[in-house]
């Protein structure tokens, strides 16, 4: 079904036959705008931004490309099409037919993923609420917007389920995402990574490449579910997702390349003097990578769970790729090798079921896709001459969440001293100075084309537009 964009909500559910769910959701949206306005990028509301609106769910030609006011923007309500005949990909029930409505057994399961992954969209959206002002380009605000109103669609997306498939207590979830607020000390988002301010654009990016990609995986996981109506969901989701993850990897990409031709001019690696020229010295990067990394590797949860073994064996979450890139659907008697502390400073093999390992497998695919970039900012500071090597740290390092919790371990994962971890942790976490003097090259840089001294500007523009092409026009 194409999208209707003359209703007040364009959708592709059929909203209009169904005038229950349409008064609800109607009702909501007056809500949702509140929120936009005193939540998202409010002071860029007078704005004309290029952005792309999502108009179908085919592959092919899905968006338009516009000048638009972010309060106009077209929030809607879009599934990937059906896929005829599609069966129970995992778990127990492998092989029968999906479901179309949450089973009653399920509900409160379902009711917590899709209020857990609605919260996280636009918790984003409000960490990152005064960023525009620092922008390093036209371009870059432009992308930052484009991020912004995607969340915003992506809350659309959940809040739709829960309207459609949970009754009351969707409705009272609906309003509830709205009232928690990132940072919050009364109502705060549900996860903690998600209170956290984003007030500099390397954690912007840091951000968009490495927790955006743990939402990616999320909804990758979701998109096996055999609740069709989530599955279609997330499935469309993960279309615009794309986008995000290439402004991390490519905005990290750039300030790397900012540094390596900054070394070249002063034939020098030293950070002191790369920082003199105003760019961004790559061993300040890796710690900002460390930090982020480590922080997203946390939101997978704890490597041995029976909820996740639970909710795979009853087929509610599946692994990514789950049909294309595994064998064994129903797991029921394999079995995954995990390093575990051993509590006495040291590690020791232990052997899970694979359905208790669920967490882990994820997490592991989740590291697989986050080595790309890395590997090809690499490449790049090899070209450049330089031996330096971004690394990231080992999924031991710092993590506050499962087996490793609180186990003081190096960037290798070794485990180490207690004493020795604090001691060496300003080598490997971004230092206060570090965050000083990322802030104070936050200046905003606005005119068409320009780029902020400690950024390489983008190999190509948006939709084949320019570089210098003005995407947003101050209001
Ligand atoms: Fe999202
Ligand atoms: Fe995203």
């Amino acid at each position: 079904m194409s999208i209707n964009y003359s209703e007040k909500i364009p959708n592709n559910v059929d909203l209009a036959n169904d005038r229950t769910l349409q008064r609800a959701l109607e009702h909501w949206q007056p809500r949702f705008l509140d929120w936009w306005r005193e939540m998202g990028p409010n002071d860029f509301a007078a704005a004309d931004v290029y952005l792309r609106t999502a108009v179908g769910v085919d592959a092919q030609g899905w968006a338009n490309y516009g000048a638009v006011k972010m309060p106009d923007y077209r929030w809607g309500i879009f599934l990937a099409d059906p896929l005829p005949g599609r069966t129970v990909g995992f778990g127990d029930t492998y092989g029968q037919p999906v479901w179309q409505q949450v089973p009653g057994e399920y509900r409160s399961q379902f009711r917590r993923l899709i209020v857990t992954q609605g919260d996280t969209e636009p918790a984003s959206v409000e960490q990152q609420h005064l960023l525009g002002h620092t922008c390093p380009s036209l371009y870059d605000l432009r992308n930052l917007f484009q991020v912004n109103v995607e969340e915003g669609r992506h809350l659309w997306a959940m809040v739709y389920l829960l309207h459609a498939y949970f009754g009351r207590d969707g409705r009272e979830e609906a309003e509830e995402l709205l009232a928690r607020h990132s940072g919050d000390p009364d109502k705060p988002r549900i996860l903690g990574t998600f209170n956290e301010p984003i007030e500099d654009w390397l954690s912007f990016y840091c951000f968009t490449y490495f927790t955006d990609r743990d939402g990616k995986f999320q909804l990758k996981s979701l998109a096996e579910s055999s609740f069709d109506p989530l599955a279609r969901t997330c499935r469309f989701m993960l279309t615009e997702e794309a986008h995000h993850m290439f402004v991390g990897e490519t905005g990290i990409g750039r300030v790397v390349k900012r540094a390596l031709e900054v070394m070249k001019e002063i034939g020098s690696d030293d950070p002191t003097s790369v920082r003199n020229q105003g760019a961004i010295d790559l061993p300040l990067i890796q710690r900002y990578l460390n930090f982020w990394f480590s922080s997203s590797l946390d939101l997978f949860g704890s490597e041995v769970s029976s909820n996740a073994a639970a909710s795979f064996a009853s087929g509610i979450k599946g692994r990514p790729d789950e049909t294309t890139q595994y064998q064994d659907h129903v797991c029921a008697e394999a079995s995954f090798e995990l390093a575990m502390p051993d509590g006495k400073g040291g590690i020791r093999q232990e052997s899970a079921s694979m359905r208790n390992a669920m967490n882990e497998i994820v997490r592991n695919a989740y590291i697989r896709d986050c080595e790309i970039g890395v590997k090809r900012w690499n490449m790049q500071i090899k070209r450049a001459g330089s031996d330096f090597e971004l690394k990231l740290p080992s999924s031991r390092f710092r993590r506050a969440i499962g087996a490793w919790a609180n186990v003081p371990t190096d960037v290798e994962g070794n485990p180490i001293s207690r004493e020795e971890f604090e001691r060496k942790l300003p080598d490997w976490l971004p230092s206060a100075a570090d965050r000083a003097y990322v802030k104070s090259l936050m200046q905003r840089v606005t005119a068409p084309g320009k780029m902020a001294a400690w950024i390489a500007p983008p190999d190509r523009g948006i939709n084949n537009l320019p570089v210098d092409y003005e995407y947003v026009r101050l209001g």
